[in-house]
């Protein structure tokens, strides 16, 4: 039941702040953290770890991206994203000290799987983040955290993603939290963050209309280019697989640091540019890099596209739209950012007249290898 929406992907997009409230509930007790099923893991083992792998698939490996950051500032301990199609060709370094987190909507994706089958087989302490009770993924793990978006129907994850990130953040502070690692400024702060979250991600659903006029007029678009730095530059890759997925148009995402070392190349007259700005508030280095990159493109022809920070009026005279989203700090812009480019890969296929929710090629899930 599309609820009175056009497409399971609209009434899937504003069921968000939902998807996120839902995920962090029960987690959050007295300003902290405490996720029962890494509690019985062992707060030892917790503490042991050094090294965190995270395997996923598309929008999955995508959130696993923007975990890396969170997950490393509050528990101290590198992690790293692998592709689970690519994970066990490379006969990876693991150990008993080595957490594996798979990232899975369905639970069921083959090659994720089969990853964490190999990590199991070597002694690996897995975890599961998944939407799907008692799906296979989840099963086979050490421990499951459930991710509460409720059943994602359409091809294109939306809703599934930011309860991903979400549920990674979690897994983030619960760890802080044991390994004594994280403030006690930071966990309140992000426990803050956390509570404020399906309310400003309301605000971002509020974008659509602005979005669906950009997105009518760019109905014959053949390409476009995302650019993020930090946390926004996985949110960039997503928004740019949003687009191929269900508008079957060329795109793609870079770190805005990257563009001088090559793609700034592709920057013809006319060609559309999606910057996601950082806010200026609290992370002023990385916004004036960006707002810098946004100069350099705009000289160059680009039609430029802004996300920004509500009141960050840097980027007006430079930047053809301008999209405004709530205030949050830098690790939980993704969650806003996200919801526009969202929007307009929807409105864009929309305007093509295709199929949001059923792209051709494409499986919901994929369980071959
Ligand atoms: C792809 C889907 O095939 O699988 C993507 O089209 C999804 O939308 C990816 O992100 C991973 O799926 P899952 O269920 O493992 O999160």
């Amino acid at each position: 039941d599309k609820g009175g929406w056009s497409s399971f992907m609209a009434k899937e997009i504003t069921e968000q702040p939902e998807a996120v409230a839902n995920t962090v509930r029960g987690r959050l007790v007295d300003g902290h953290v405490e996720i029962p099923e890494l509690t019985a893991l062992g707060d030892d083992l917790l503490r042991e770890i050094d090294r965190i792998v995270i395997i996923a698939c598309g929008t999955a490996s995508y959130a696993g991206m923007i975990g890396t950051y969170a997950i490393e500032q509050w528990a101290r301990v590198p992690v790293e994203v692998q592709l689970s199609h690519e994970f066990r060709y490379r006969d990876p370094v693991l150990s008993d000290r080595t957490l594996l987190i798979s990232v899975s909507q369905s639970g069921e994706t083959m090659d994720t799987l089969m990853a964490v089958k190999y990590a199991i087989e070597r002694g690996v302490t897995t975890v599961s983040v998944c939407n799907t009770q008692s799906a296979t993924i989840p099963r086979e793990s050490d421990a499951a955290v459930y991710t509460h978006a409720g059943p994602e129907v359409a091809v294109a994850s939306t809703k599934a993603f930011v309860a991903q990130i979400t549920a990674l953040y979690l897994i983030g502070l619960h760890l802080g939290r044991v390994r004594g690692t994280l403030s006690g400024d930071d966990a309140r702060r992000a426990a803050e963050q956390l509570e404020e979250l399906p309310g400003l991600l309301g605000e971002a659903v509020d974008t659509h209309d602005q979005i669906a006029q950009l997105a009518h007029w760019m109905a014959d678009t053949r390409s476009v280019l995302f650019l993020g730095r930090h946390v926004g530059y996985p949110t960039a890759l997503e928004g740019a697989l949003k687009l191929k997925e269900i508008a079957y148009i060329h795109a793609e995402g870079f770190a805005a640091g990257e563009l001088k070392h090559g793609p700034i190349a592709l920057i013809d007259h006319g060609q559309p540019v999606f910057v996601l700005v950082p806010s200026p508030r609290t992370s002023p280095l990385m916004h004036s890099k960006v707002v810098s990159n946004i100069q350099e493109i705009r000289a160059r022809g680009a039609r430029v596209i802004a996300i920004v920070e509500k009141g960050d009026t840097s980027v007006l005279p430079f930047a053809d739209d301008v999209i405004r989203l709530p205030l949050t700090d830098v690790l939980f812009e993704p969650l806003l950012q996200v919801i526009p480019l969202q929007w307009f890969a929807l409105e864009l296929s929309a305007a093509k007249g295709l199929d949001v929710d059923q792209p051709r090629n494409l499986a919901k899930s994929v369980t071959v290898e």
